[in-house]
């Protein structure tokens, strides 16, 4: 038997990636905390469900945003998953605005665990931490829901090919 020495595939580059993950449409959403380390939010798409037992969600944050420490410090967070007319606060929380201009805009109340939870949002997930796992530039936050909210009639503010769309009125499901 011979062995052959497969040379291990070199990875995509980096923008070649980017630009096919602007095909995968996905929900937008603001991520927030507050507590003894400081209020911050930020705006993510690198959010999906883990499992429902127990209720675990993922958020993936890049180590180098200005929200990183006192969000991983504080160690509890809002899930805040945008409704469709929401769009201008998800490029306030996702650009280099400081964070008493971000949360100027918007109603927010805290929630059960002191994270903003935002009015007219299509759900909200308060979560704790439960585990952290660093991938490359960012780290995997492995979230626990804790409460929730979920507003039946709001619509989906959904994000592809680096475009906002507002699922406004329930499409046909095919
Ligand atoms: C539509 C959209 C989606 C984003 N998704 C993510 C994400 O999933 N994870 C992440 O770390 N940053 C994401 N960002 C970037 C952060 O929101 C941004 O870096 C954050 O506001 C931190 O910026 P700062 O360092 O100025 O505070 C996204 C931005 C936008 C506009």
């Amino acid at each position: 038997m011979s062995l052959a020495l497969v040379a291990p595939l070199p990875h995509v580059p980096c923008q070649d990636f980017r630009n096919a993950m602007a095909g995968l449409a996905a929900a937008v959403n603001i991520i927030t905390s507050d507590g003894p380390h400081g209020r911050v939010g930020f705006t993510a798409t690198a959010v999906c469900s883990v499992t429902d037992d127990p209720p675990t969600l993922l958020v993936c944050l890049n180590r180098s945003a200005s929200v990183h420490s006192v969000l991983t410090a504080n160690a509890e967070l809002c899930v805040n998953t945008l409704a469709g007319d929401q769009q201008g606060l998800s490029n306030l929380f996702g650009g280099k605005t400081p964070m008493a201009e971000r949360f100027a805009a918007g109603h927010w109340r805290p929630g059960q665990n002191g994270a903003p939870l935002l009015e007219g949002a299509a759900a909200g997930f308060e979560c704790r931490i439960s585990r952290t796992v660093d991938v490359g530039t960012h780290d995997v936050l492995f979230c626990e829901v804790l409460a929730l909210k979920r507003d039946d009639d709001a619509s989906a503010l959904i994000y592809f090919d680096r475009n906002y769309y507002g699922l406004s009125t329930y499409p046909t499901p095919l």
